[in-house]
């Protein structure tokens, strides 16, 4: 079984995550990315950006400041309701998160429930500090934003850095809603940095202070919310789905999903295609994925439908929320037109419309995670990280199989070759070639080519694949085409003669 530490422990050694600034004492929930991190998180928002831009014409990404003035925050409701309870401890002063210390006691959720409610069940459970076990003080709410000073002397403004990144895409709907010529749906994506003062950071990079989200905005006409020209090509596709308030997962096609859990044709044609890109495209296997419906209390304030996207992660002991489906009416537009005095609503051909926003919004860091989660294996004489072949840090790797022969020049013409054609690939010389093996399974890199005698006489190489270490050998000039046919899935012995 995969635990946090095998996940920490490889991130660290092999170049992919860490604490940062350890040298002058880390500061809870901030991690770094060394170069296989960046390598891999480049793979998965290249695809996730594909995968979700190419869902409609009109969706664009967009590149935005993530540090906005006060109102920004105003308007959203973040200044008021971005807030989480902490009971802080009478004797030691100790801070926790409210919910989480009853929730450890009572084995069930208490998200949303008001601070008031939280201590009570603080006094009636008689929940102590979790540190020095003495009384708590009543529960308060605590603001995640950081608040920042930007400017000097009376020029100075109060500023946030986005707890998410969908404001940015709000505060710039008018603009790109003209540059885009008046369209609806229209899209903006953003990938970009969310910074919460959470009180508890834990889980690497599960829970942290500063993190990277992947969020679409889809601004619609409210008037098409039971509409989607697609929704035929998915109405037989069967959801995973948590009930609010249920104990069991429930199968459920999409078109019974209208009625029974009665959710509008636009939201479930984006549920479908959300467990798609999990199950289908990254390969999660399908009872690891669920949608949790969230009950009114735990929704967030600015939602009326909403369920997380969830995987279940063994190293942290069962299902973990990943992302969400949002759908967050008008408030955002309302409450920026009503704080900025801009007009947010749209004239299509004489229809007066103030948009309505369905937003998929997922953790970037929390994705990161769950790919090691379900790439982690270790096998009798090696650990392999099996990351899915489309988002794996390198495409392939290129090996002299001895640095003499002329093996090293053919080698670094063929990593030319691949990285020409657009082959993300690493070149490794040293150590025997059963020792690059391991190092190339450890970092995850799928397809392993090496250069040997018979190169050298007629131009063949051959290809190791990661996960069933089988070989077959081909001619260099055919090494871009059957690359790509095995980075998209196929066998390595529908390719080839098994060597
Ligand atoms: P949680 O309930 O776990 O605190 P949340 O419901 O507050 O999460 P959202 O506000 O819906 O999370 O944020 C959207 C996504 O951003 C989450 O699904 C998650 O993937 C990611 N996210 C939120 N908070 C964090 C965090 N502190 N560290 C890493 N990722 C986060
Ligand atoms: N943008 C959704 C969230 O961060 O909660």
């Amino acid at each position: 079984m995969v635990t946090l530490e095998n996940i920490l422990d490889i991130a660290k050694r092999r170049g992919f995550f860490w604490q940062s600034c350890s040298i002058h004492g880390a500061v809870a929930g901030f991690y770094d990315y060394g170069h296989l991190g960046a390598l891999l998180r480049n793979k998965w928002e290249d695809l996730w950006g594909k995968t979700f831009l190419g869902l409609d014409d009109n969706f664009y990404e967009i590149k935005t400041s993530v540090i906005m003035p006060e109102a920004v925050f105003k308007a959203s409701g973040h200044l008021a309701n971005f807030t989480d309870p902490i009971a802080k401890c009478k004797k030691c002063g100790n801070v926790m998160r409210a919910d989480h210390i009853i929730e450890d006691v009572l084995k069930e959720s208490f998200e949303g429930i008001t601070p008031e409610g939280l201590t009570e069940l603080i006094k009636k459970h008689n929940i102590k500090c979790s540190k020095c076990k003495s009384s708590l003080e009543n529960v308060e709410s605590f603001n995640m934003m950081f608040p920042l000073d930007v400017g000097a002397g009376k020029s100075t403004q109060r500023c946030y850095p986005s707890a998410e990144t969908a404001q940015q895409a709000y505060v710039n709907f008018k603009q790109e809603f003209e540059a885009l010529r008046r369209r609806l749906p229209m899209g903006l994506a953003i990938i970009g940095k969310a910074f919460r003062n959470e009180i508890a950071p834990r889980n690497a990079l599960i829970r942290m202070r500063e993190f990277t989200q992947a969020e679409l905005q889809i601004f619609f006409d409210p008037d098409t919310i039971n509409e989607h020209p697609d929704f035929s090509k998915v109405q037989n596709y069967k959801l995973s789905i948590l009930p609010a308030k249920g104990k069991k997962i429930v199968e459920i096609n999409c078109k019974d999903a209208l009625t029974k859990l009665k959710l509008p044709k636009f939201y479930v044609y984006h549920m479908a295609f959300v467990q798609k890109f999990y199950t289908d495209i990254l390969g999660f296997p399908k009872e690891k994925f669920r949608f949790r419906e969230l009950s009114e209390e735990e929704r967030a304030f600015y939602n009326r439908y909403h369920f997380d996207i969830e995987l279940d992660l063994e190293s942290l002991g069962g299902f973990k929320e990943l992302g969400g489906i949002h759908y967050r009416t008008d408030h955002d537009l309302k409450g920026h037109q009503e704080v900025s005095g801009e007009k947010m609503e749209v004239n299509i051909e004489g229809k007066k419309i103030l948009p309505h926003v369905l937003e998929l919004s997922f953790g970037v860091d929390r994705n990161m995670y769950a790919l090691f989660e379900l790439a982690y294996v270790e096998e009798k004489e090696r650990t392999v990280l099996k990351f899915p072949r489309i988002v794996s840090p390198y495409d392939v790797a290129v090996f002299p199989l001895v640095n003499k022969e002329k093996m090293p020049e053919k080698a670094r013409d063929v990593q030319k070759l691949l990285a020409d054609a657009g082959f993300v690939v690493f070149y490794d010389s040293s150590a025997s070639i059963g020792r690059r093996y391991r190092r190339m399974d450890e970092i995850g890199c799928p397809a392993g080519i090496t250069i040997d005698g018979d190169t050298i006489k007629n131009n063949s190489v051959t290809i190791r694949d990661r996960d069933t270490m089988k070989q077959i050998r081909i001619k260099i000039k055919d090494l871009p085409e059957i690359l790509k046919s095995f980075l998209s899935g196929e066998k390595i012995e529908k390719l080839g003669k098994l060597v």
